[in-house]
């Protein structure tokens, strides 16, 4: 899940494509490289992160209007120089960035390895280089269309921008699979182009996201969009509501710790205006437009993958209690490859921070093909989750940055939580004054998580205790059990300690072999019809010198004795509870891994977006 970002106009294009691809780096840090167009085709690239290609380039000279930059998570060829993008066709005069996956690369370079060409890396973009400038040499074609004839030949996903020496005023991108964005500068001929919109908020907010197997050719100052069967497509401009403010720091060490801070008003904002409590009524168009459909499913599929997966497992509890609806959670990558028996009257709900995950669209894209009505909760506006789903909801939970998701997981619960309100009332399955009660307890939730953040110094001190261990459980019961995954997932992937979450009742068939006095064990104890079972669950883990750190509720002091640490939490009702018991345990895995020195926002071997499957 790479990144990637192109300008062509009057501006200087090096401090753009720069700025843009430090926007982006939260998609992919193993290698960073800028191509430069100004007569020649002058190309910076190295292993590492942009900072890194910064100083390579140091004080060369950069003076071009055109100009493009990518930051790479490796899929093929490891992380080094020379896989590192843009690469360059034979004959050097086209250069390429690339985000997806070109899974027929072998082949194709087969034939062009037999045709004489000649490779610097191990990349499957590399080949698509060679293949545009074989085309367009033996086809006799003009560059945009070598690029449509190349692509008609590649099986997978892309998102490329393309430069070329001999064609100095053209830029040619294309999307298949892969997300990029175009922004329409202010003076003419000027157009920016990006993976997401995070790198072209500074200078424009006039967009256009392109569709899947469509190219945007600029030449002359013109930009016109083509379908990949050269038919001419008019562009849908979009106004970003995104602003710079939200993709700065504001003061925090990291945009992780920003985003815990953040859930408060990203709660409030993921279901501000779409309800009235008092009454118990909706204000959501999801709900409203397709009303009848929603009164008459027989069985909702929740699917997404990592934490988006985690939220779908909370709203399998919050849809079977509140809907009385059968509920299935999937894993998009494995229900994508299944044959599942879906039907028309199956709601199947994708969930998705980035709104780009390659499983999930394709998982989304199967449901579709089987008729099933297919809703979307999503993050990002205008990404291709939202565009190909029936309907569905935003969590406006604005721009999460750090690849360890926090507050879009606490806000797709939010939206989970009003999606189940609104179905139990359309199949009359719970009172409006049930309805207006939860309503009314969902609107207490950002002041308790004002509440819950106080609890940073403490967890800091019980960080401290912990940073250095090797292992940790965690454990939960009902709603809670979806929670104490996502803990031992944040502590994995910003600590890279191992974690495993677990049903409390299931430790006794297997994992409580893992229990000594090393073993950190978390355990969700807040108050719910499960608490006394979850005590003894503690009492077994006790009984084997397990050390735990028991997330109760606020005042409960019965476990003082029992467990290592208390951590007390506001109270609410057990429907709600995984919003407030989350903020502990995502407050635990950041300061364990600041303290170990991990790079929290841009954790080892991951990306925000998976783009590719
Ligand atoms: C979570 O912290 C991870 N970044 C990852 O598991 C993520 O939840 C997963 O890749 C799904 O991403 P999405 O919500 O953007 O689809």
């Amino acid at each position: 899940m790479c990144g990637i970002v192109g300008y062509i106009g009057k501006r200087e294009a090096y401090p753009i494509v720069i700025k843009g691809l430090k926007r982006l780096e939260y998609r992919g840090y193993d290698s960073a490289g800028v191509a430069l167009l100004n007569g020649d085709m002058r190309i910076y690239k190295t292993k590492g992160k942009v900072a890194n290609l910064e100083e390579l380039v140091g004080k060369s000279d950069v003076s071009a209007h055109i100009g493009m930059g990518h930051t790479r998570w490796a899929t093929h060829g490891e992380p080094n120089d020379a896989n590192a993008h843009p690469h360059l066709s034979d004959s050097g005069d086209l250069s390429i960035i690339h985000n997806g996956i070109i899974e027929n690369y072998a082949t194709l370079k087969e034939g062009l390895l037999q045709r004489g060409h000649k490779f610097s890396s191990d990349t499957d973009t590399e080949v698509l280089a060679h293949l545009i400038e074989d085309v367009m040499q033996n086809a006799k074609l003009s560059l945009a269309d070598a690029v449509r004839a190349s692509l008609k030949q590649v099986v997978g996903a892309y998102a490329i921008v393309i430069l070329s020496k001999n064609h100095p005023e053209h830029v040619i991108a294309a999307r298949k699979g892969s997300p990029l964005v175009v922004g329409i500068g202010s003076d003419r001929g000027e157009y920016f182009f990006a993976s997401d919109a995070t790198p072209i908020v500074e200078y424009t907010k006039k967009v256009v996201y392109l569709k899947d197997g469509e190219i945007a050719i600029v030449e002359n100052q013109e930009m016109i969009i083509k379908s990949i069967d050269n038919v001419v497509q008019v562009p849908y401009v979009q106004e970003l509501e995104l602003n710079l403010e939200q993709l700065e720091k504001g003061g925090y060490e990291h945009f992780m710790l920003k985003e815990i801070y953040e859930q408060p008003k990203s709660i409030f904002d993921s279901y501000r205006g779409r309800f009235d409590a008092p009454t118990g009524t909706f204000h959501m168009r999801s709900l409203e437009e397709h009303a009848d459909k929603l009164k008459d499913i027989k069985r909702l599929i929740l699917i997404g993958c990592g934490t988006s997966w985690h939220a779908g497992l909370v709203g399998e509890y919050l849809f079977e209690d509140f809907a009385r609806l059968p509920v299935e959670v999937e894993y998009a990558s494995e229900f994508r490859y299944r044959n599942p028996v879906l039907y028309s009257d199956d709601l199947v709900v994708a969930i998705s921070q980035s709104g780009e995950t390659a499983d999930t669209l394709a998982a989304m894209d199967l449901s579709k093909r089987k008729s099933a009505t297919v809703f979307g909760v999503c993050n990002v506006v205008g990404s291709s989750i939202p565009r190909l789903s029936d309907a569905g909801a935003y969590t406006h939970a604005g721009p999460e940055i750090g690849v360890a998701s926090t507050k879009a997981f606490t806000a797709q619960v939010t939206v989970l939580t009003l999606l189940a309100l609104g179905i139990a009332k359309l199949r009359g399955t719970m009172s409006i004054q049930a309805i207006s009660e939860v309503m009314k307890e969902l609107e207490q939730i950002p002041a308790k998580i004002e509440k819950a953040l106080k609890l940073n110094d403490e967890i800091v001190e019980l960080s401290k205790l912990y940073k250095d261990s090797r292992n940790f459980l965690y454990l939960g019961r009902g709603y809670n059990f979806p929670v104490a995954l996502e803990g031992a997932l944040k502590l994995k992937e910003i600590s890279y300690i191992h974690a495993e979450g677990y049903p409390a009742a299931e430790m006794k068939h297997g994992p409580i072999a893992l229990i000594d006095a090393e073993m950190p064990v978390v355990v969700i104890a807040t108050n719910s019809e499960h608490y006394e079972k979850v005590v003894s669950n503690i009492q077994e883990v006790k009984a084997r010198k397990g050390r735990v750190i028991a997330v109760v509720s606020e005042g409960n002091k019965t476990l003082n004795s029992l467990v290592d640490h208390v951590i007390e939490v506001p109270e609410t009702i057990e429907a709600l509870s995984p919003l407030i018991n989350t903020i502990p345990l995502q407050l635990l895995s950041y300061h364990i891994a600041v303290m170990r020195g991990c790079n929290v926002d841009q954790p080892r071997n991951l990306a925000k977006s998976v783009t590719v499957e």
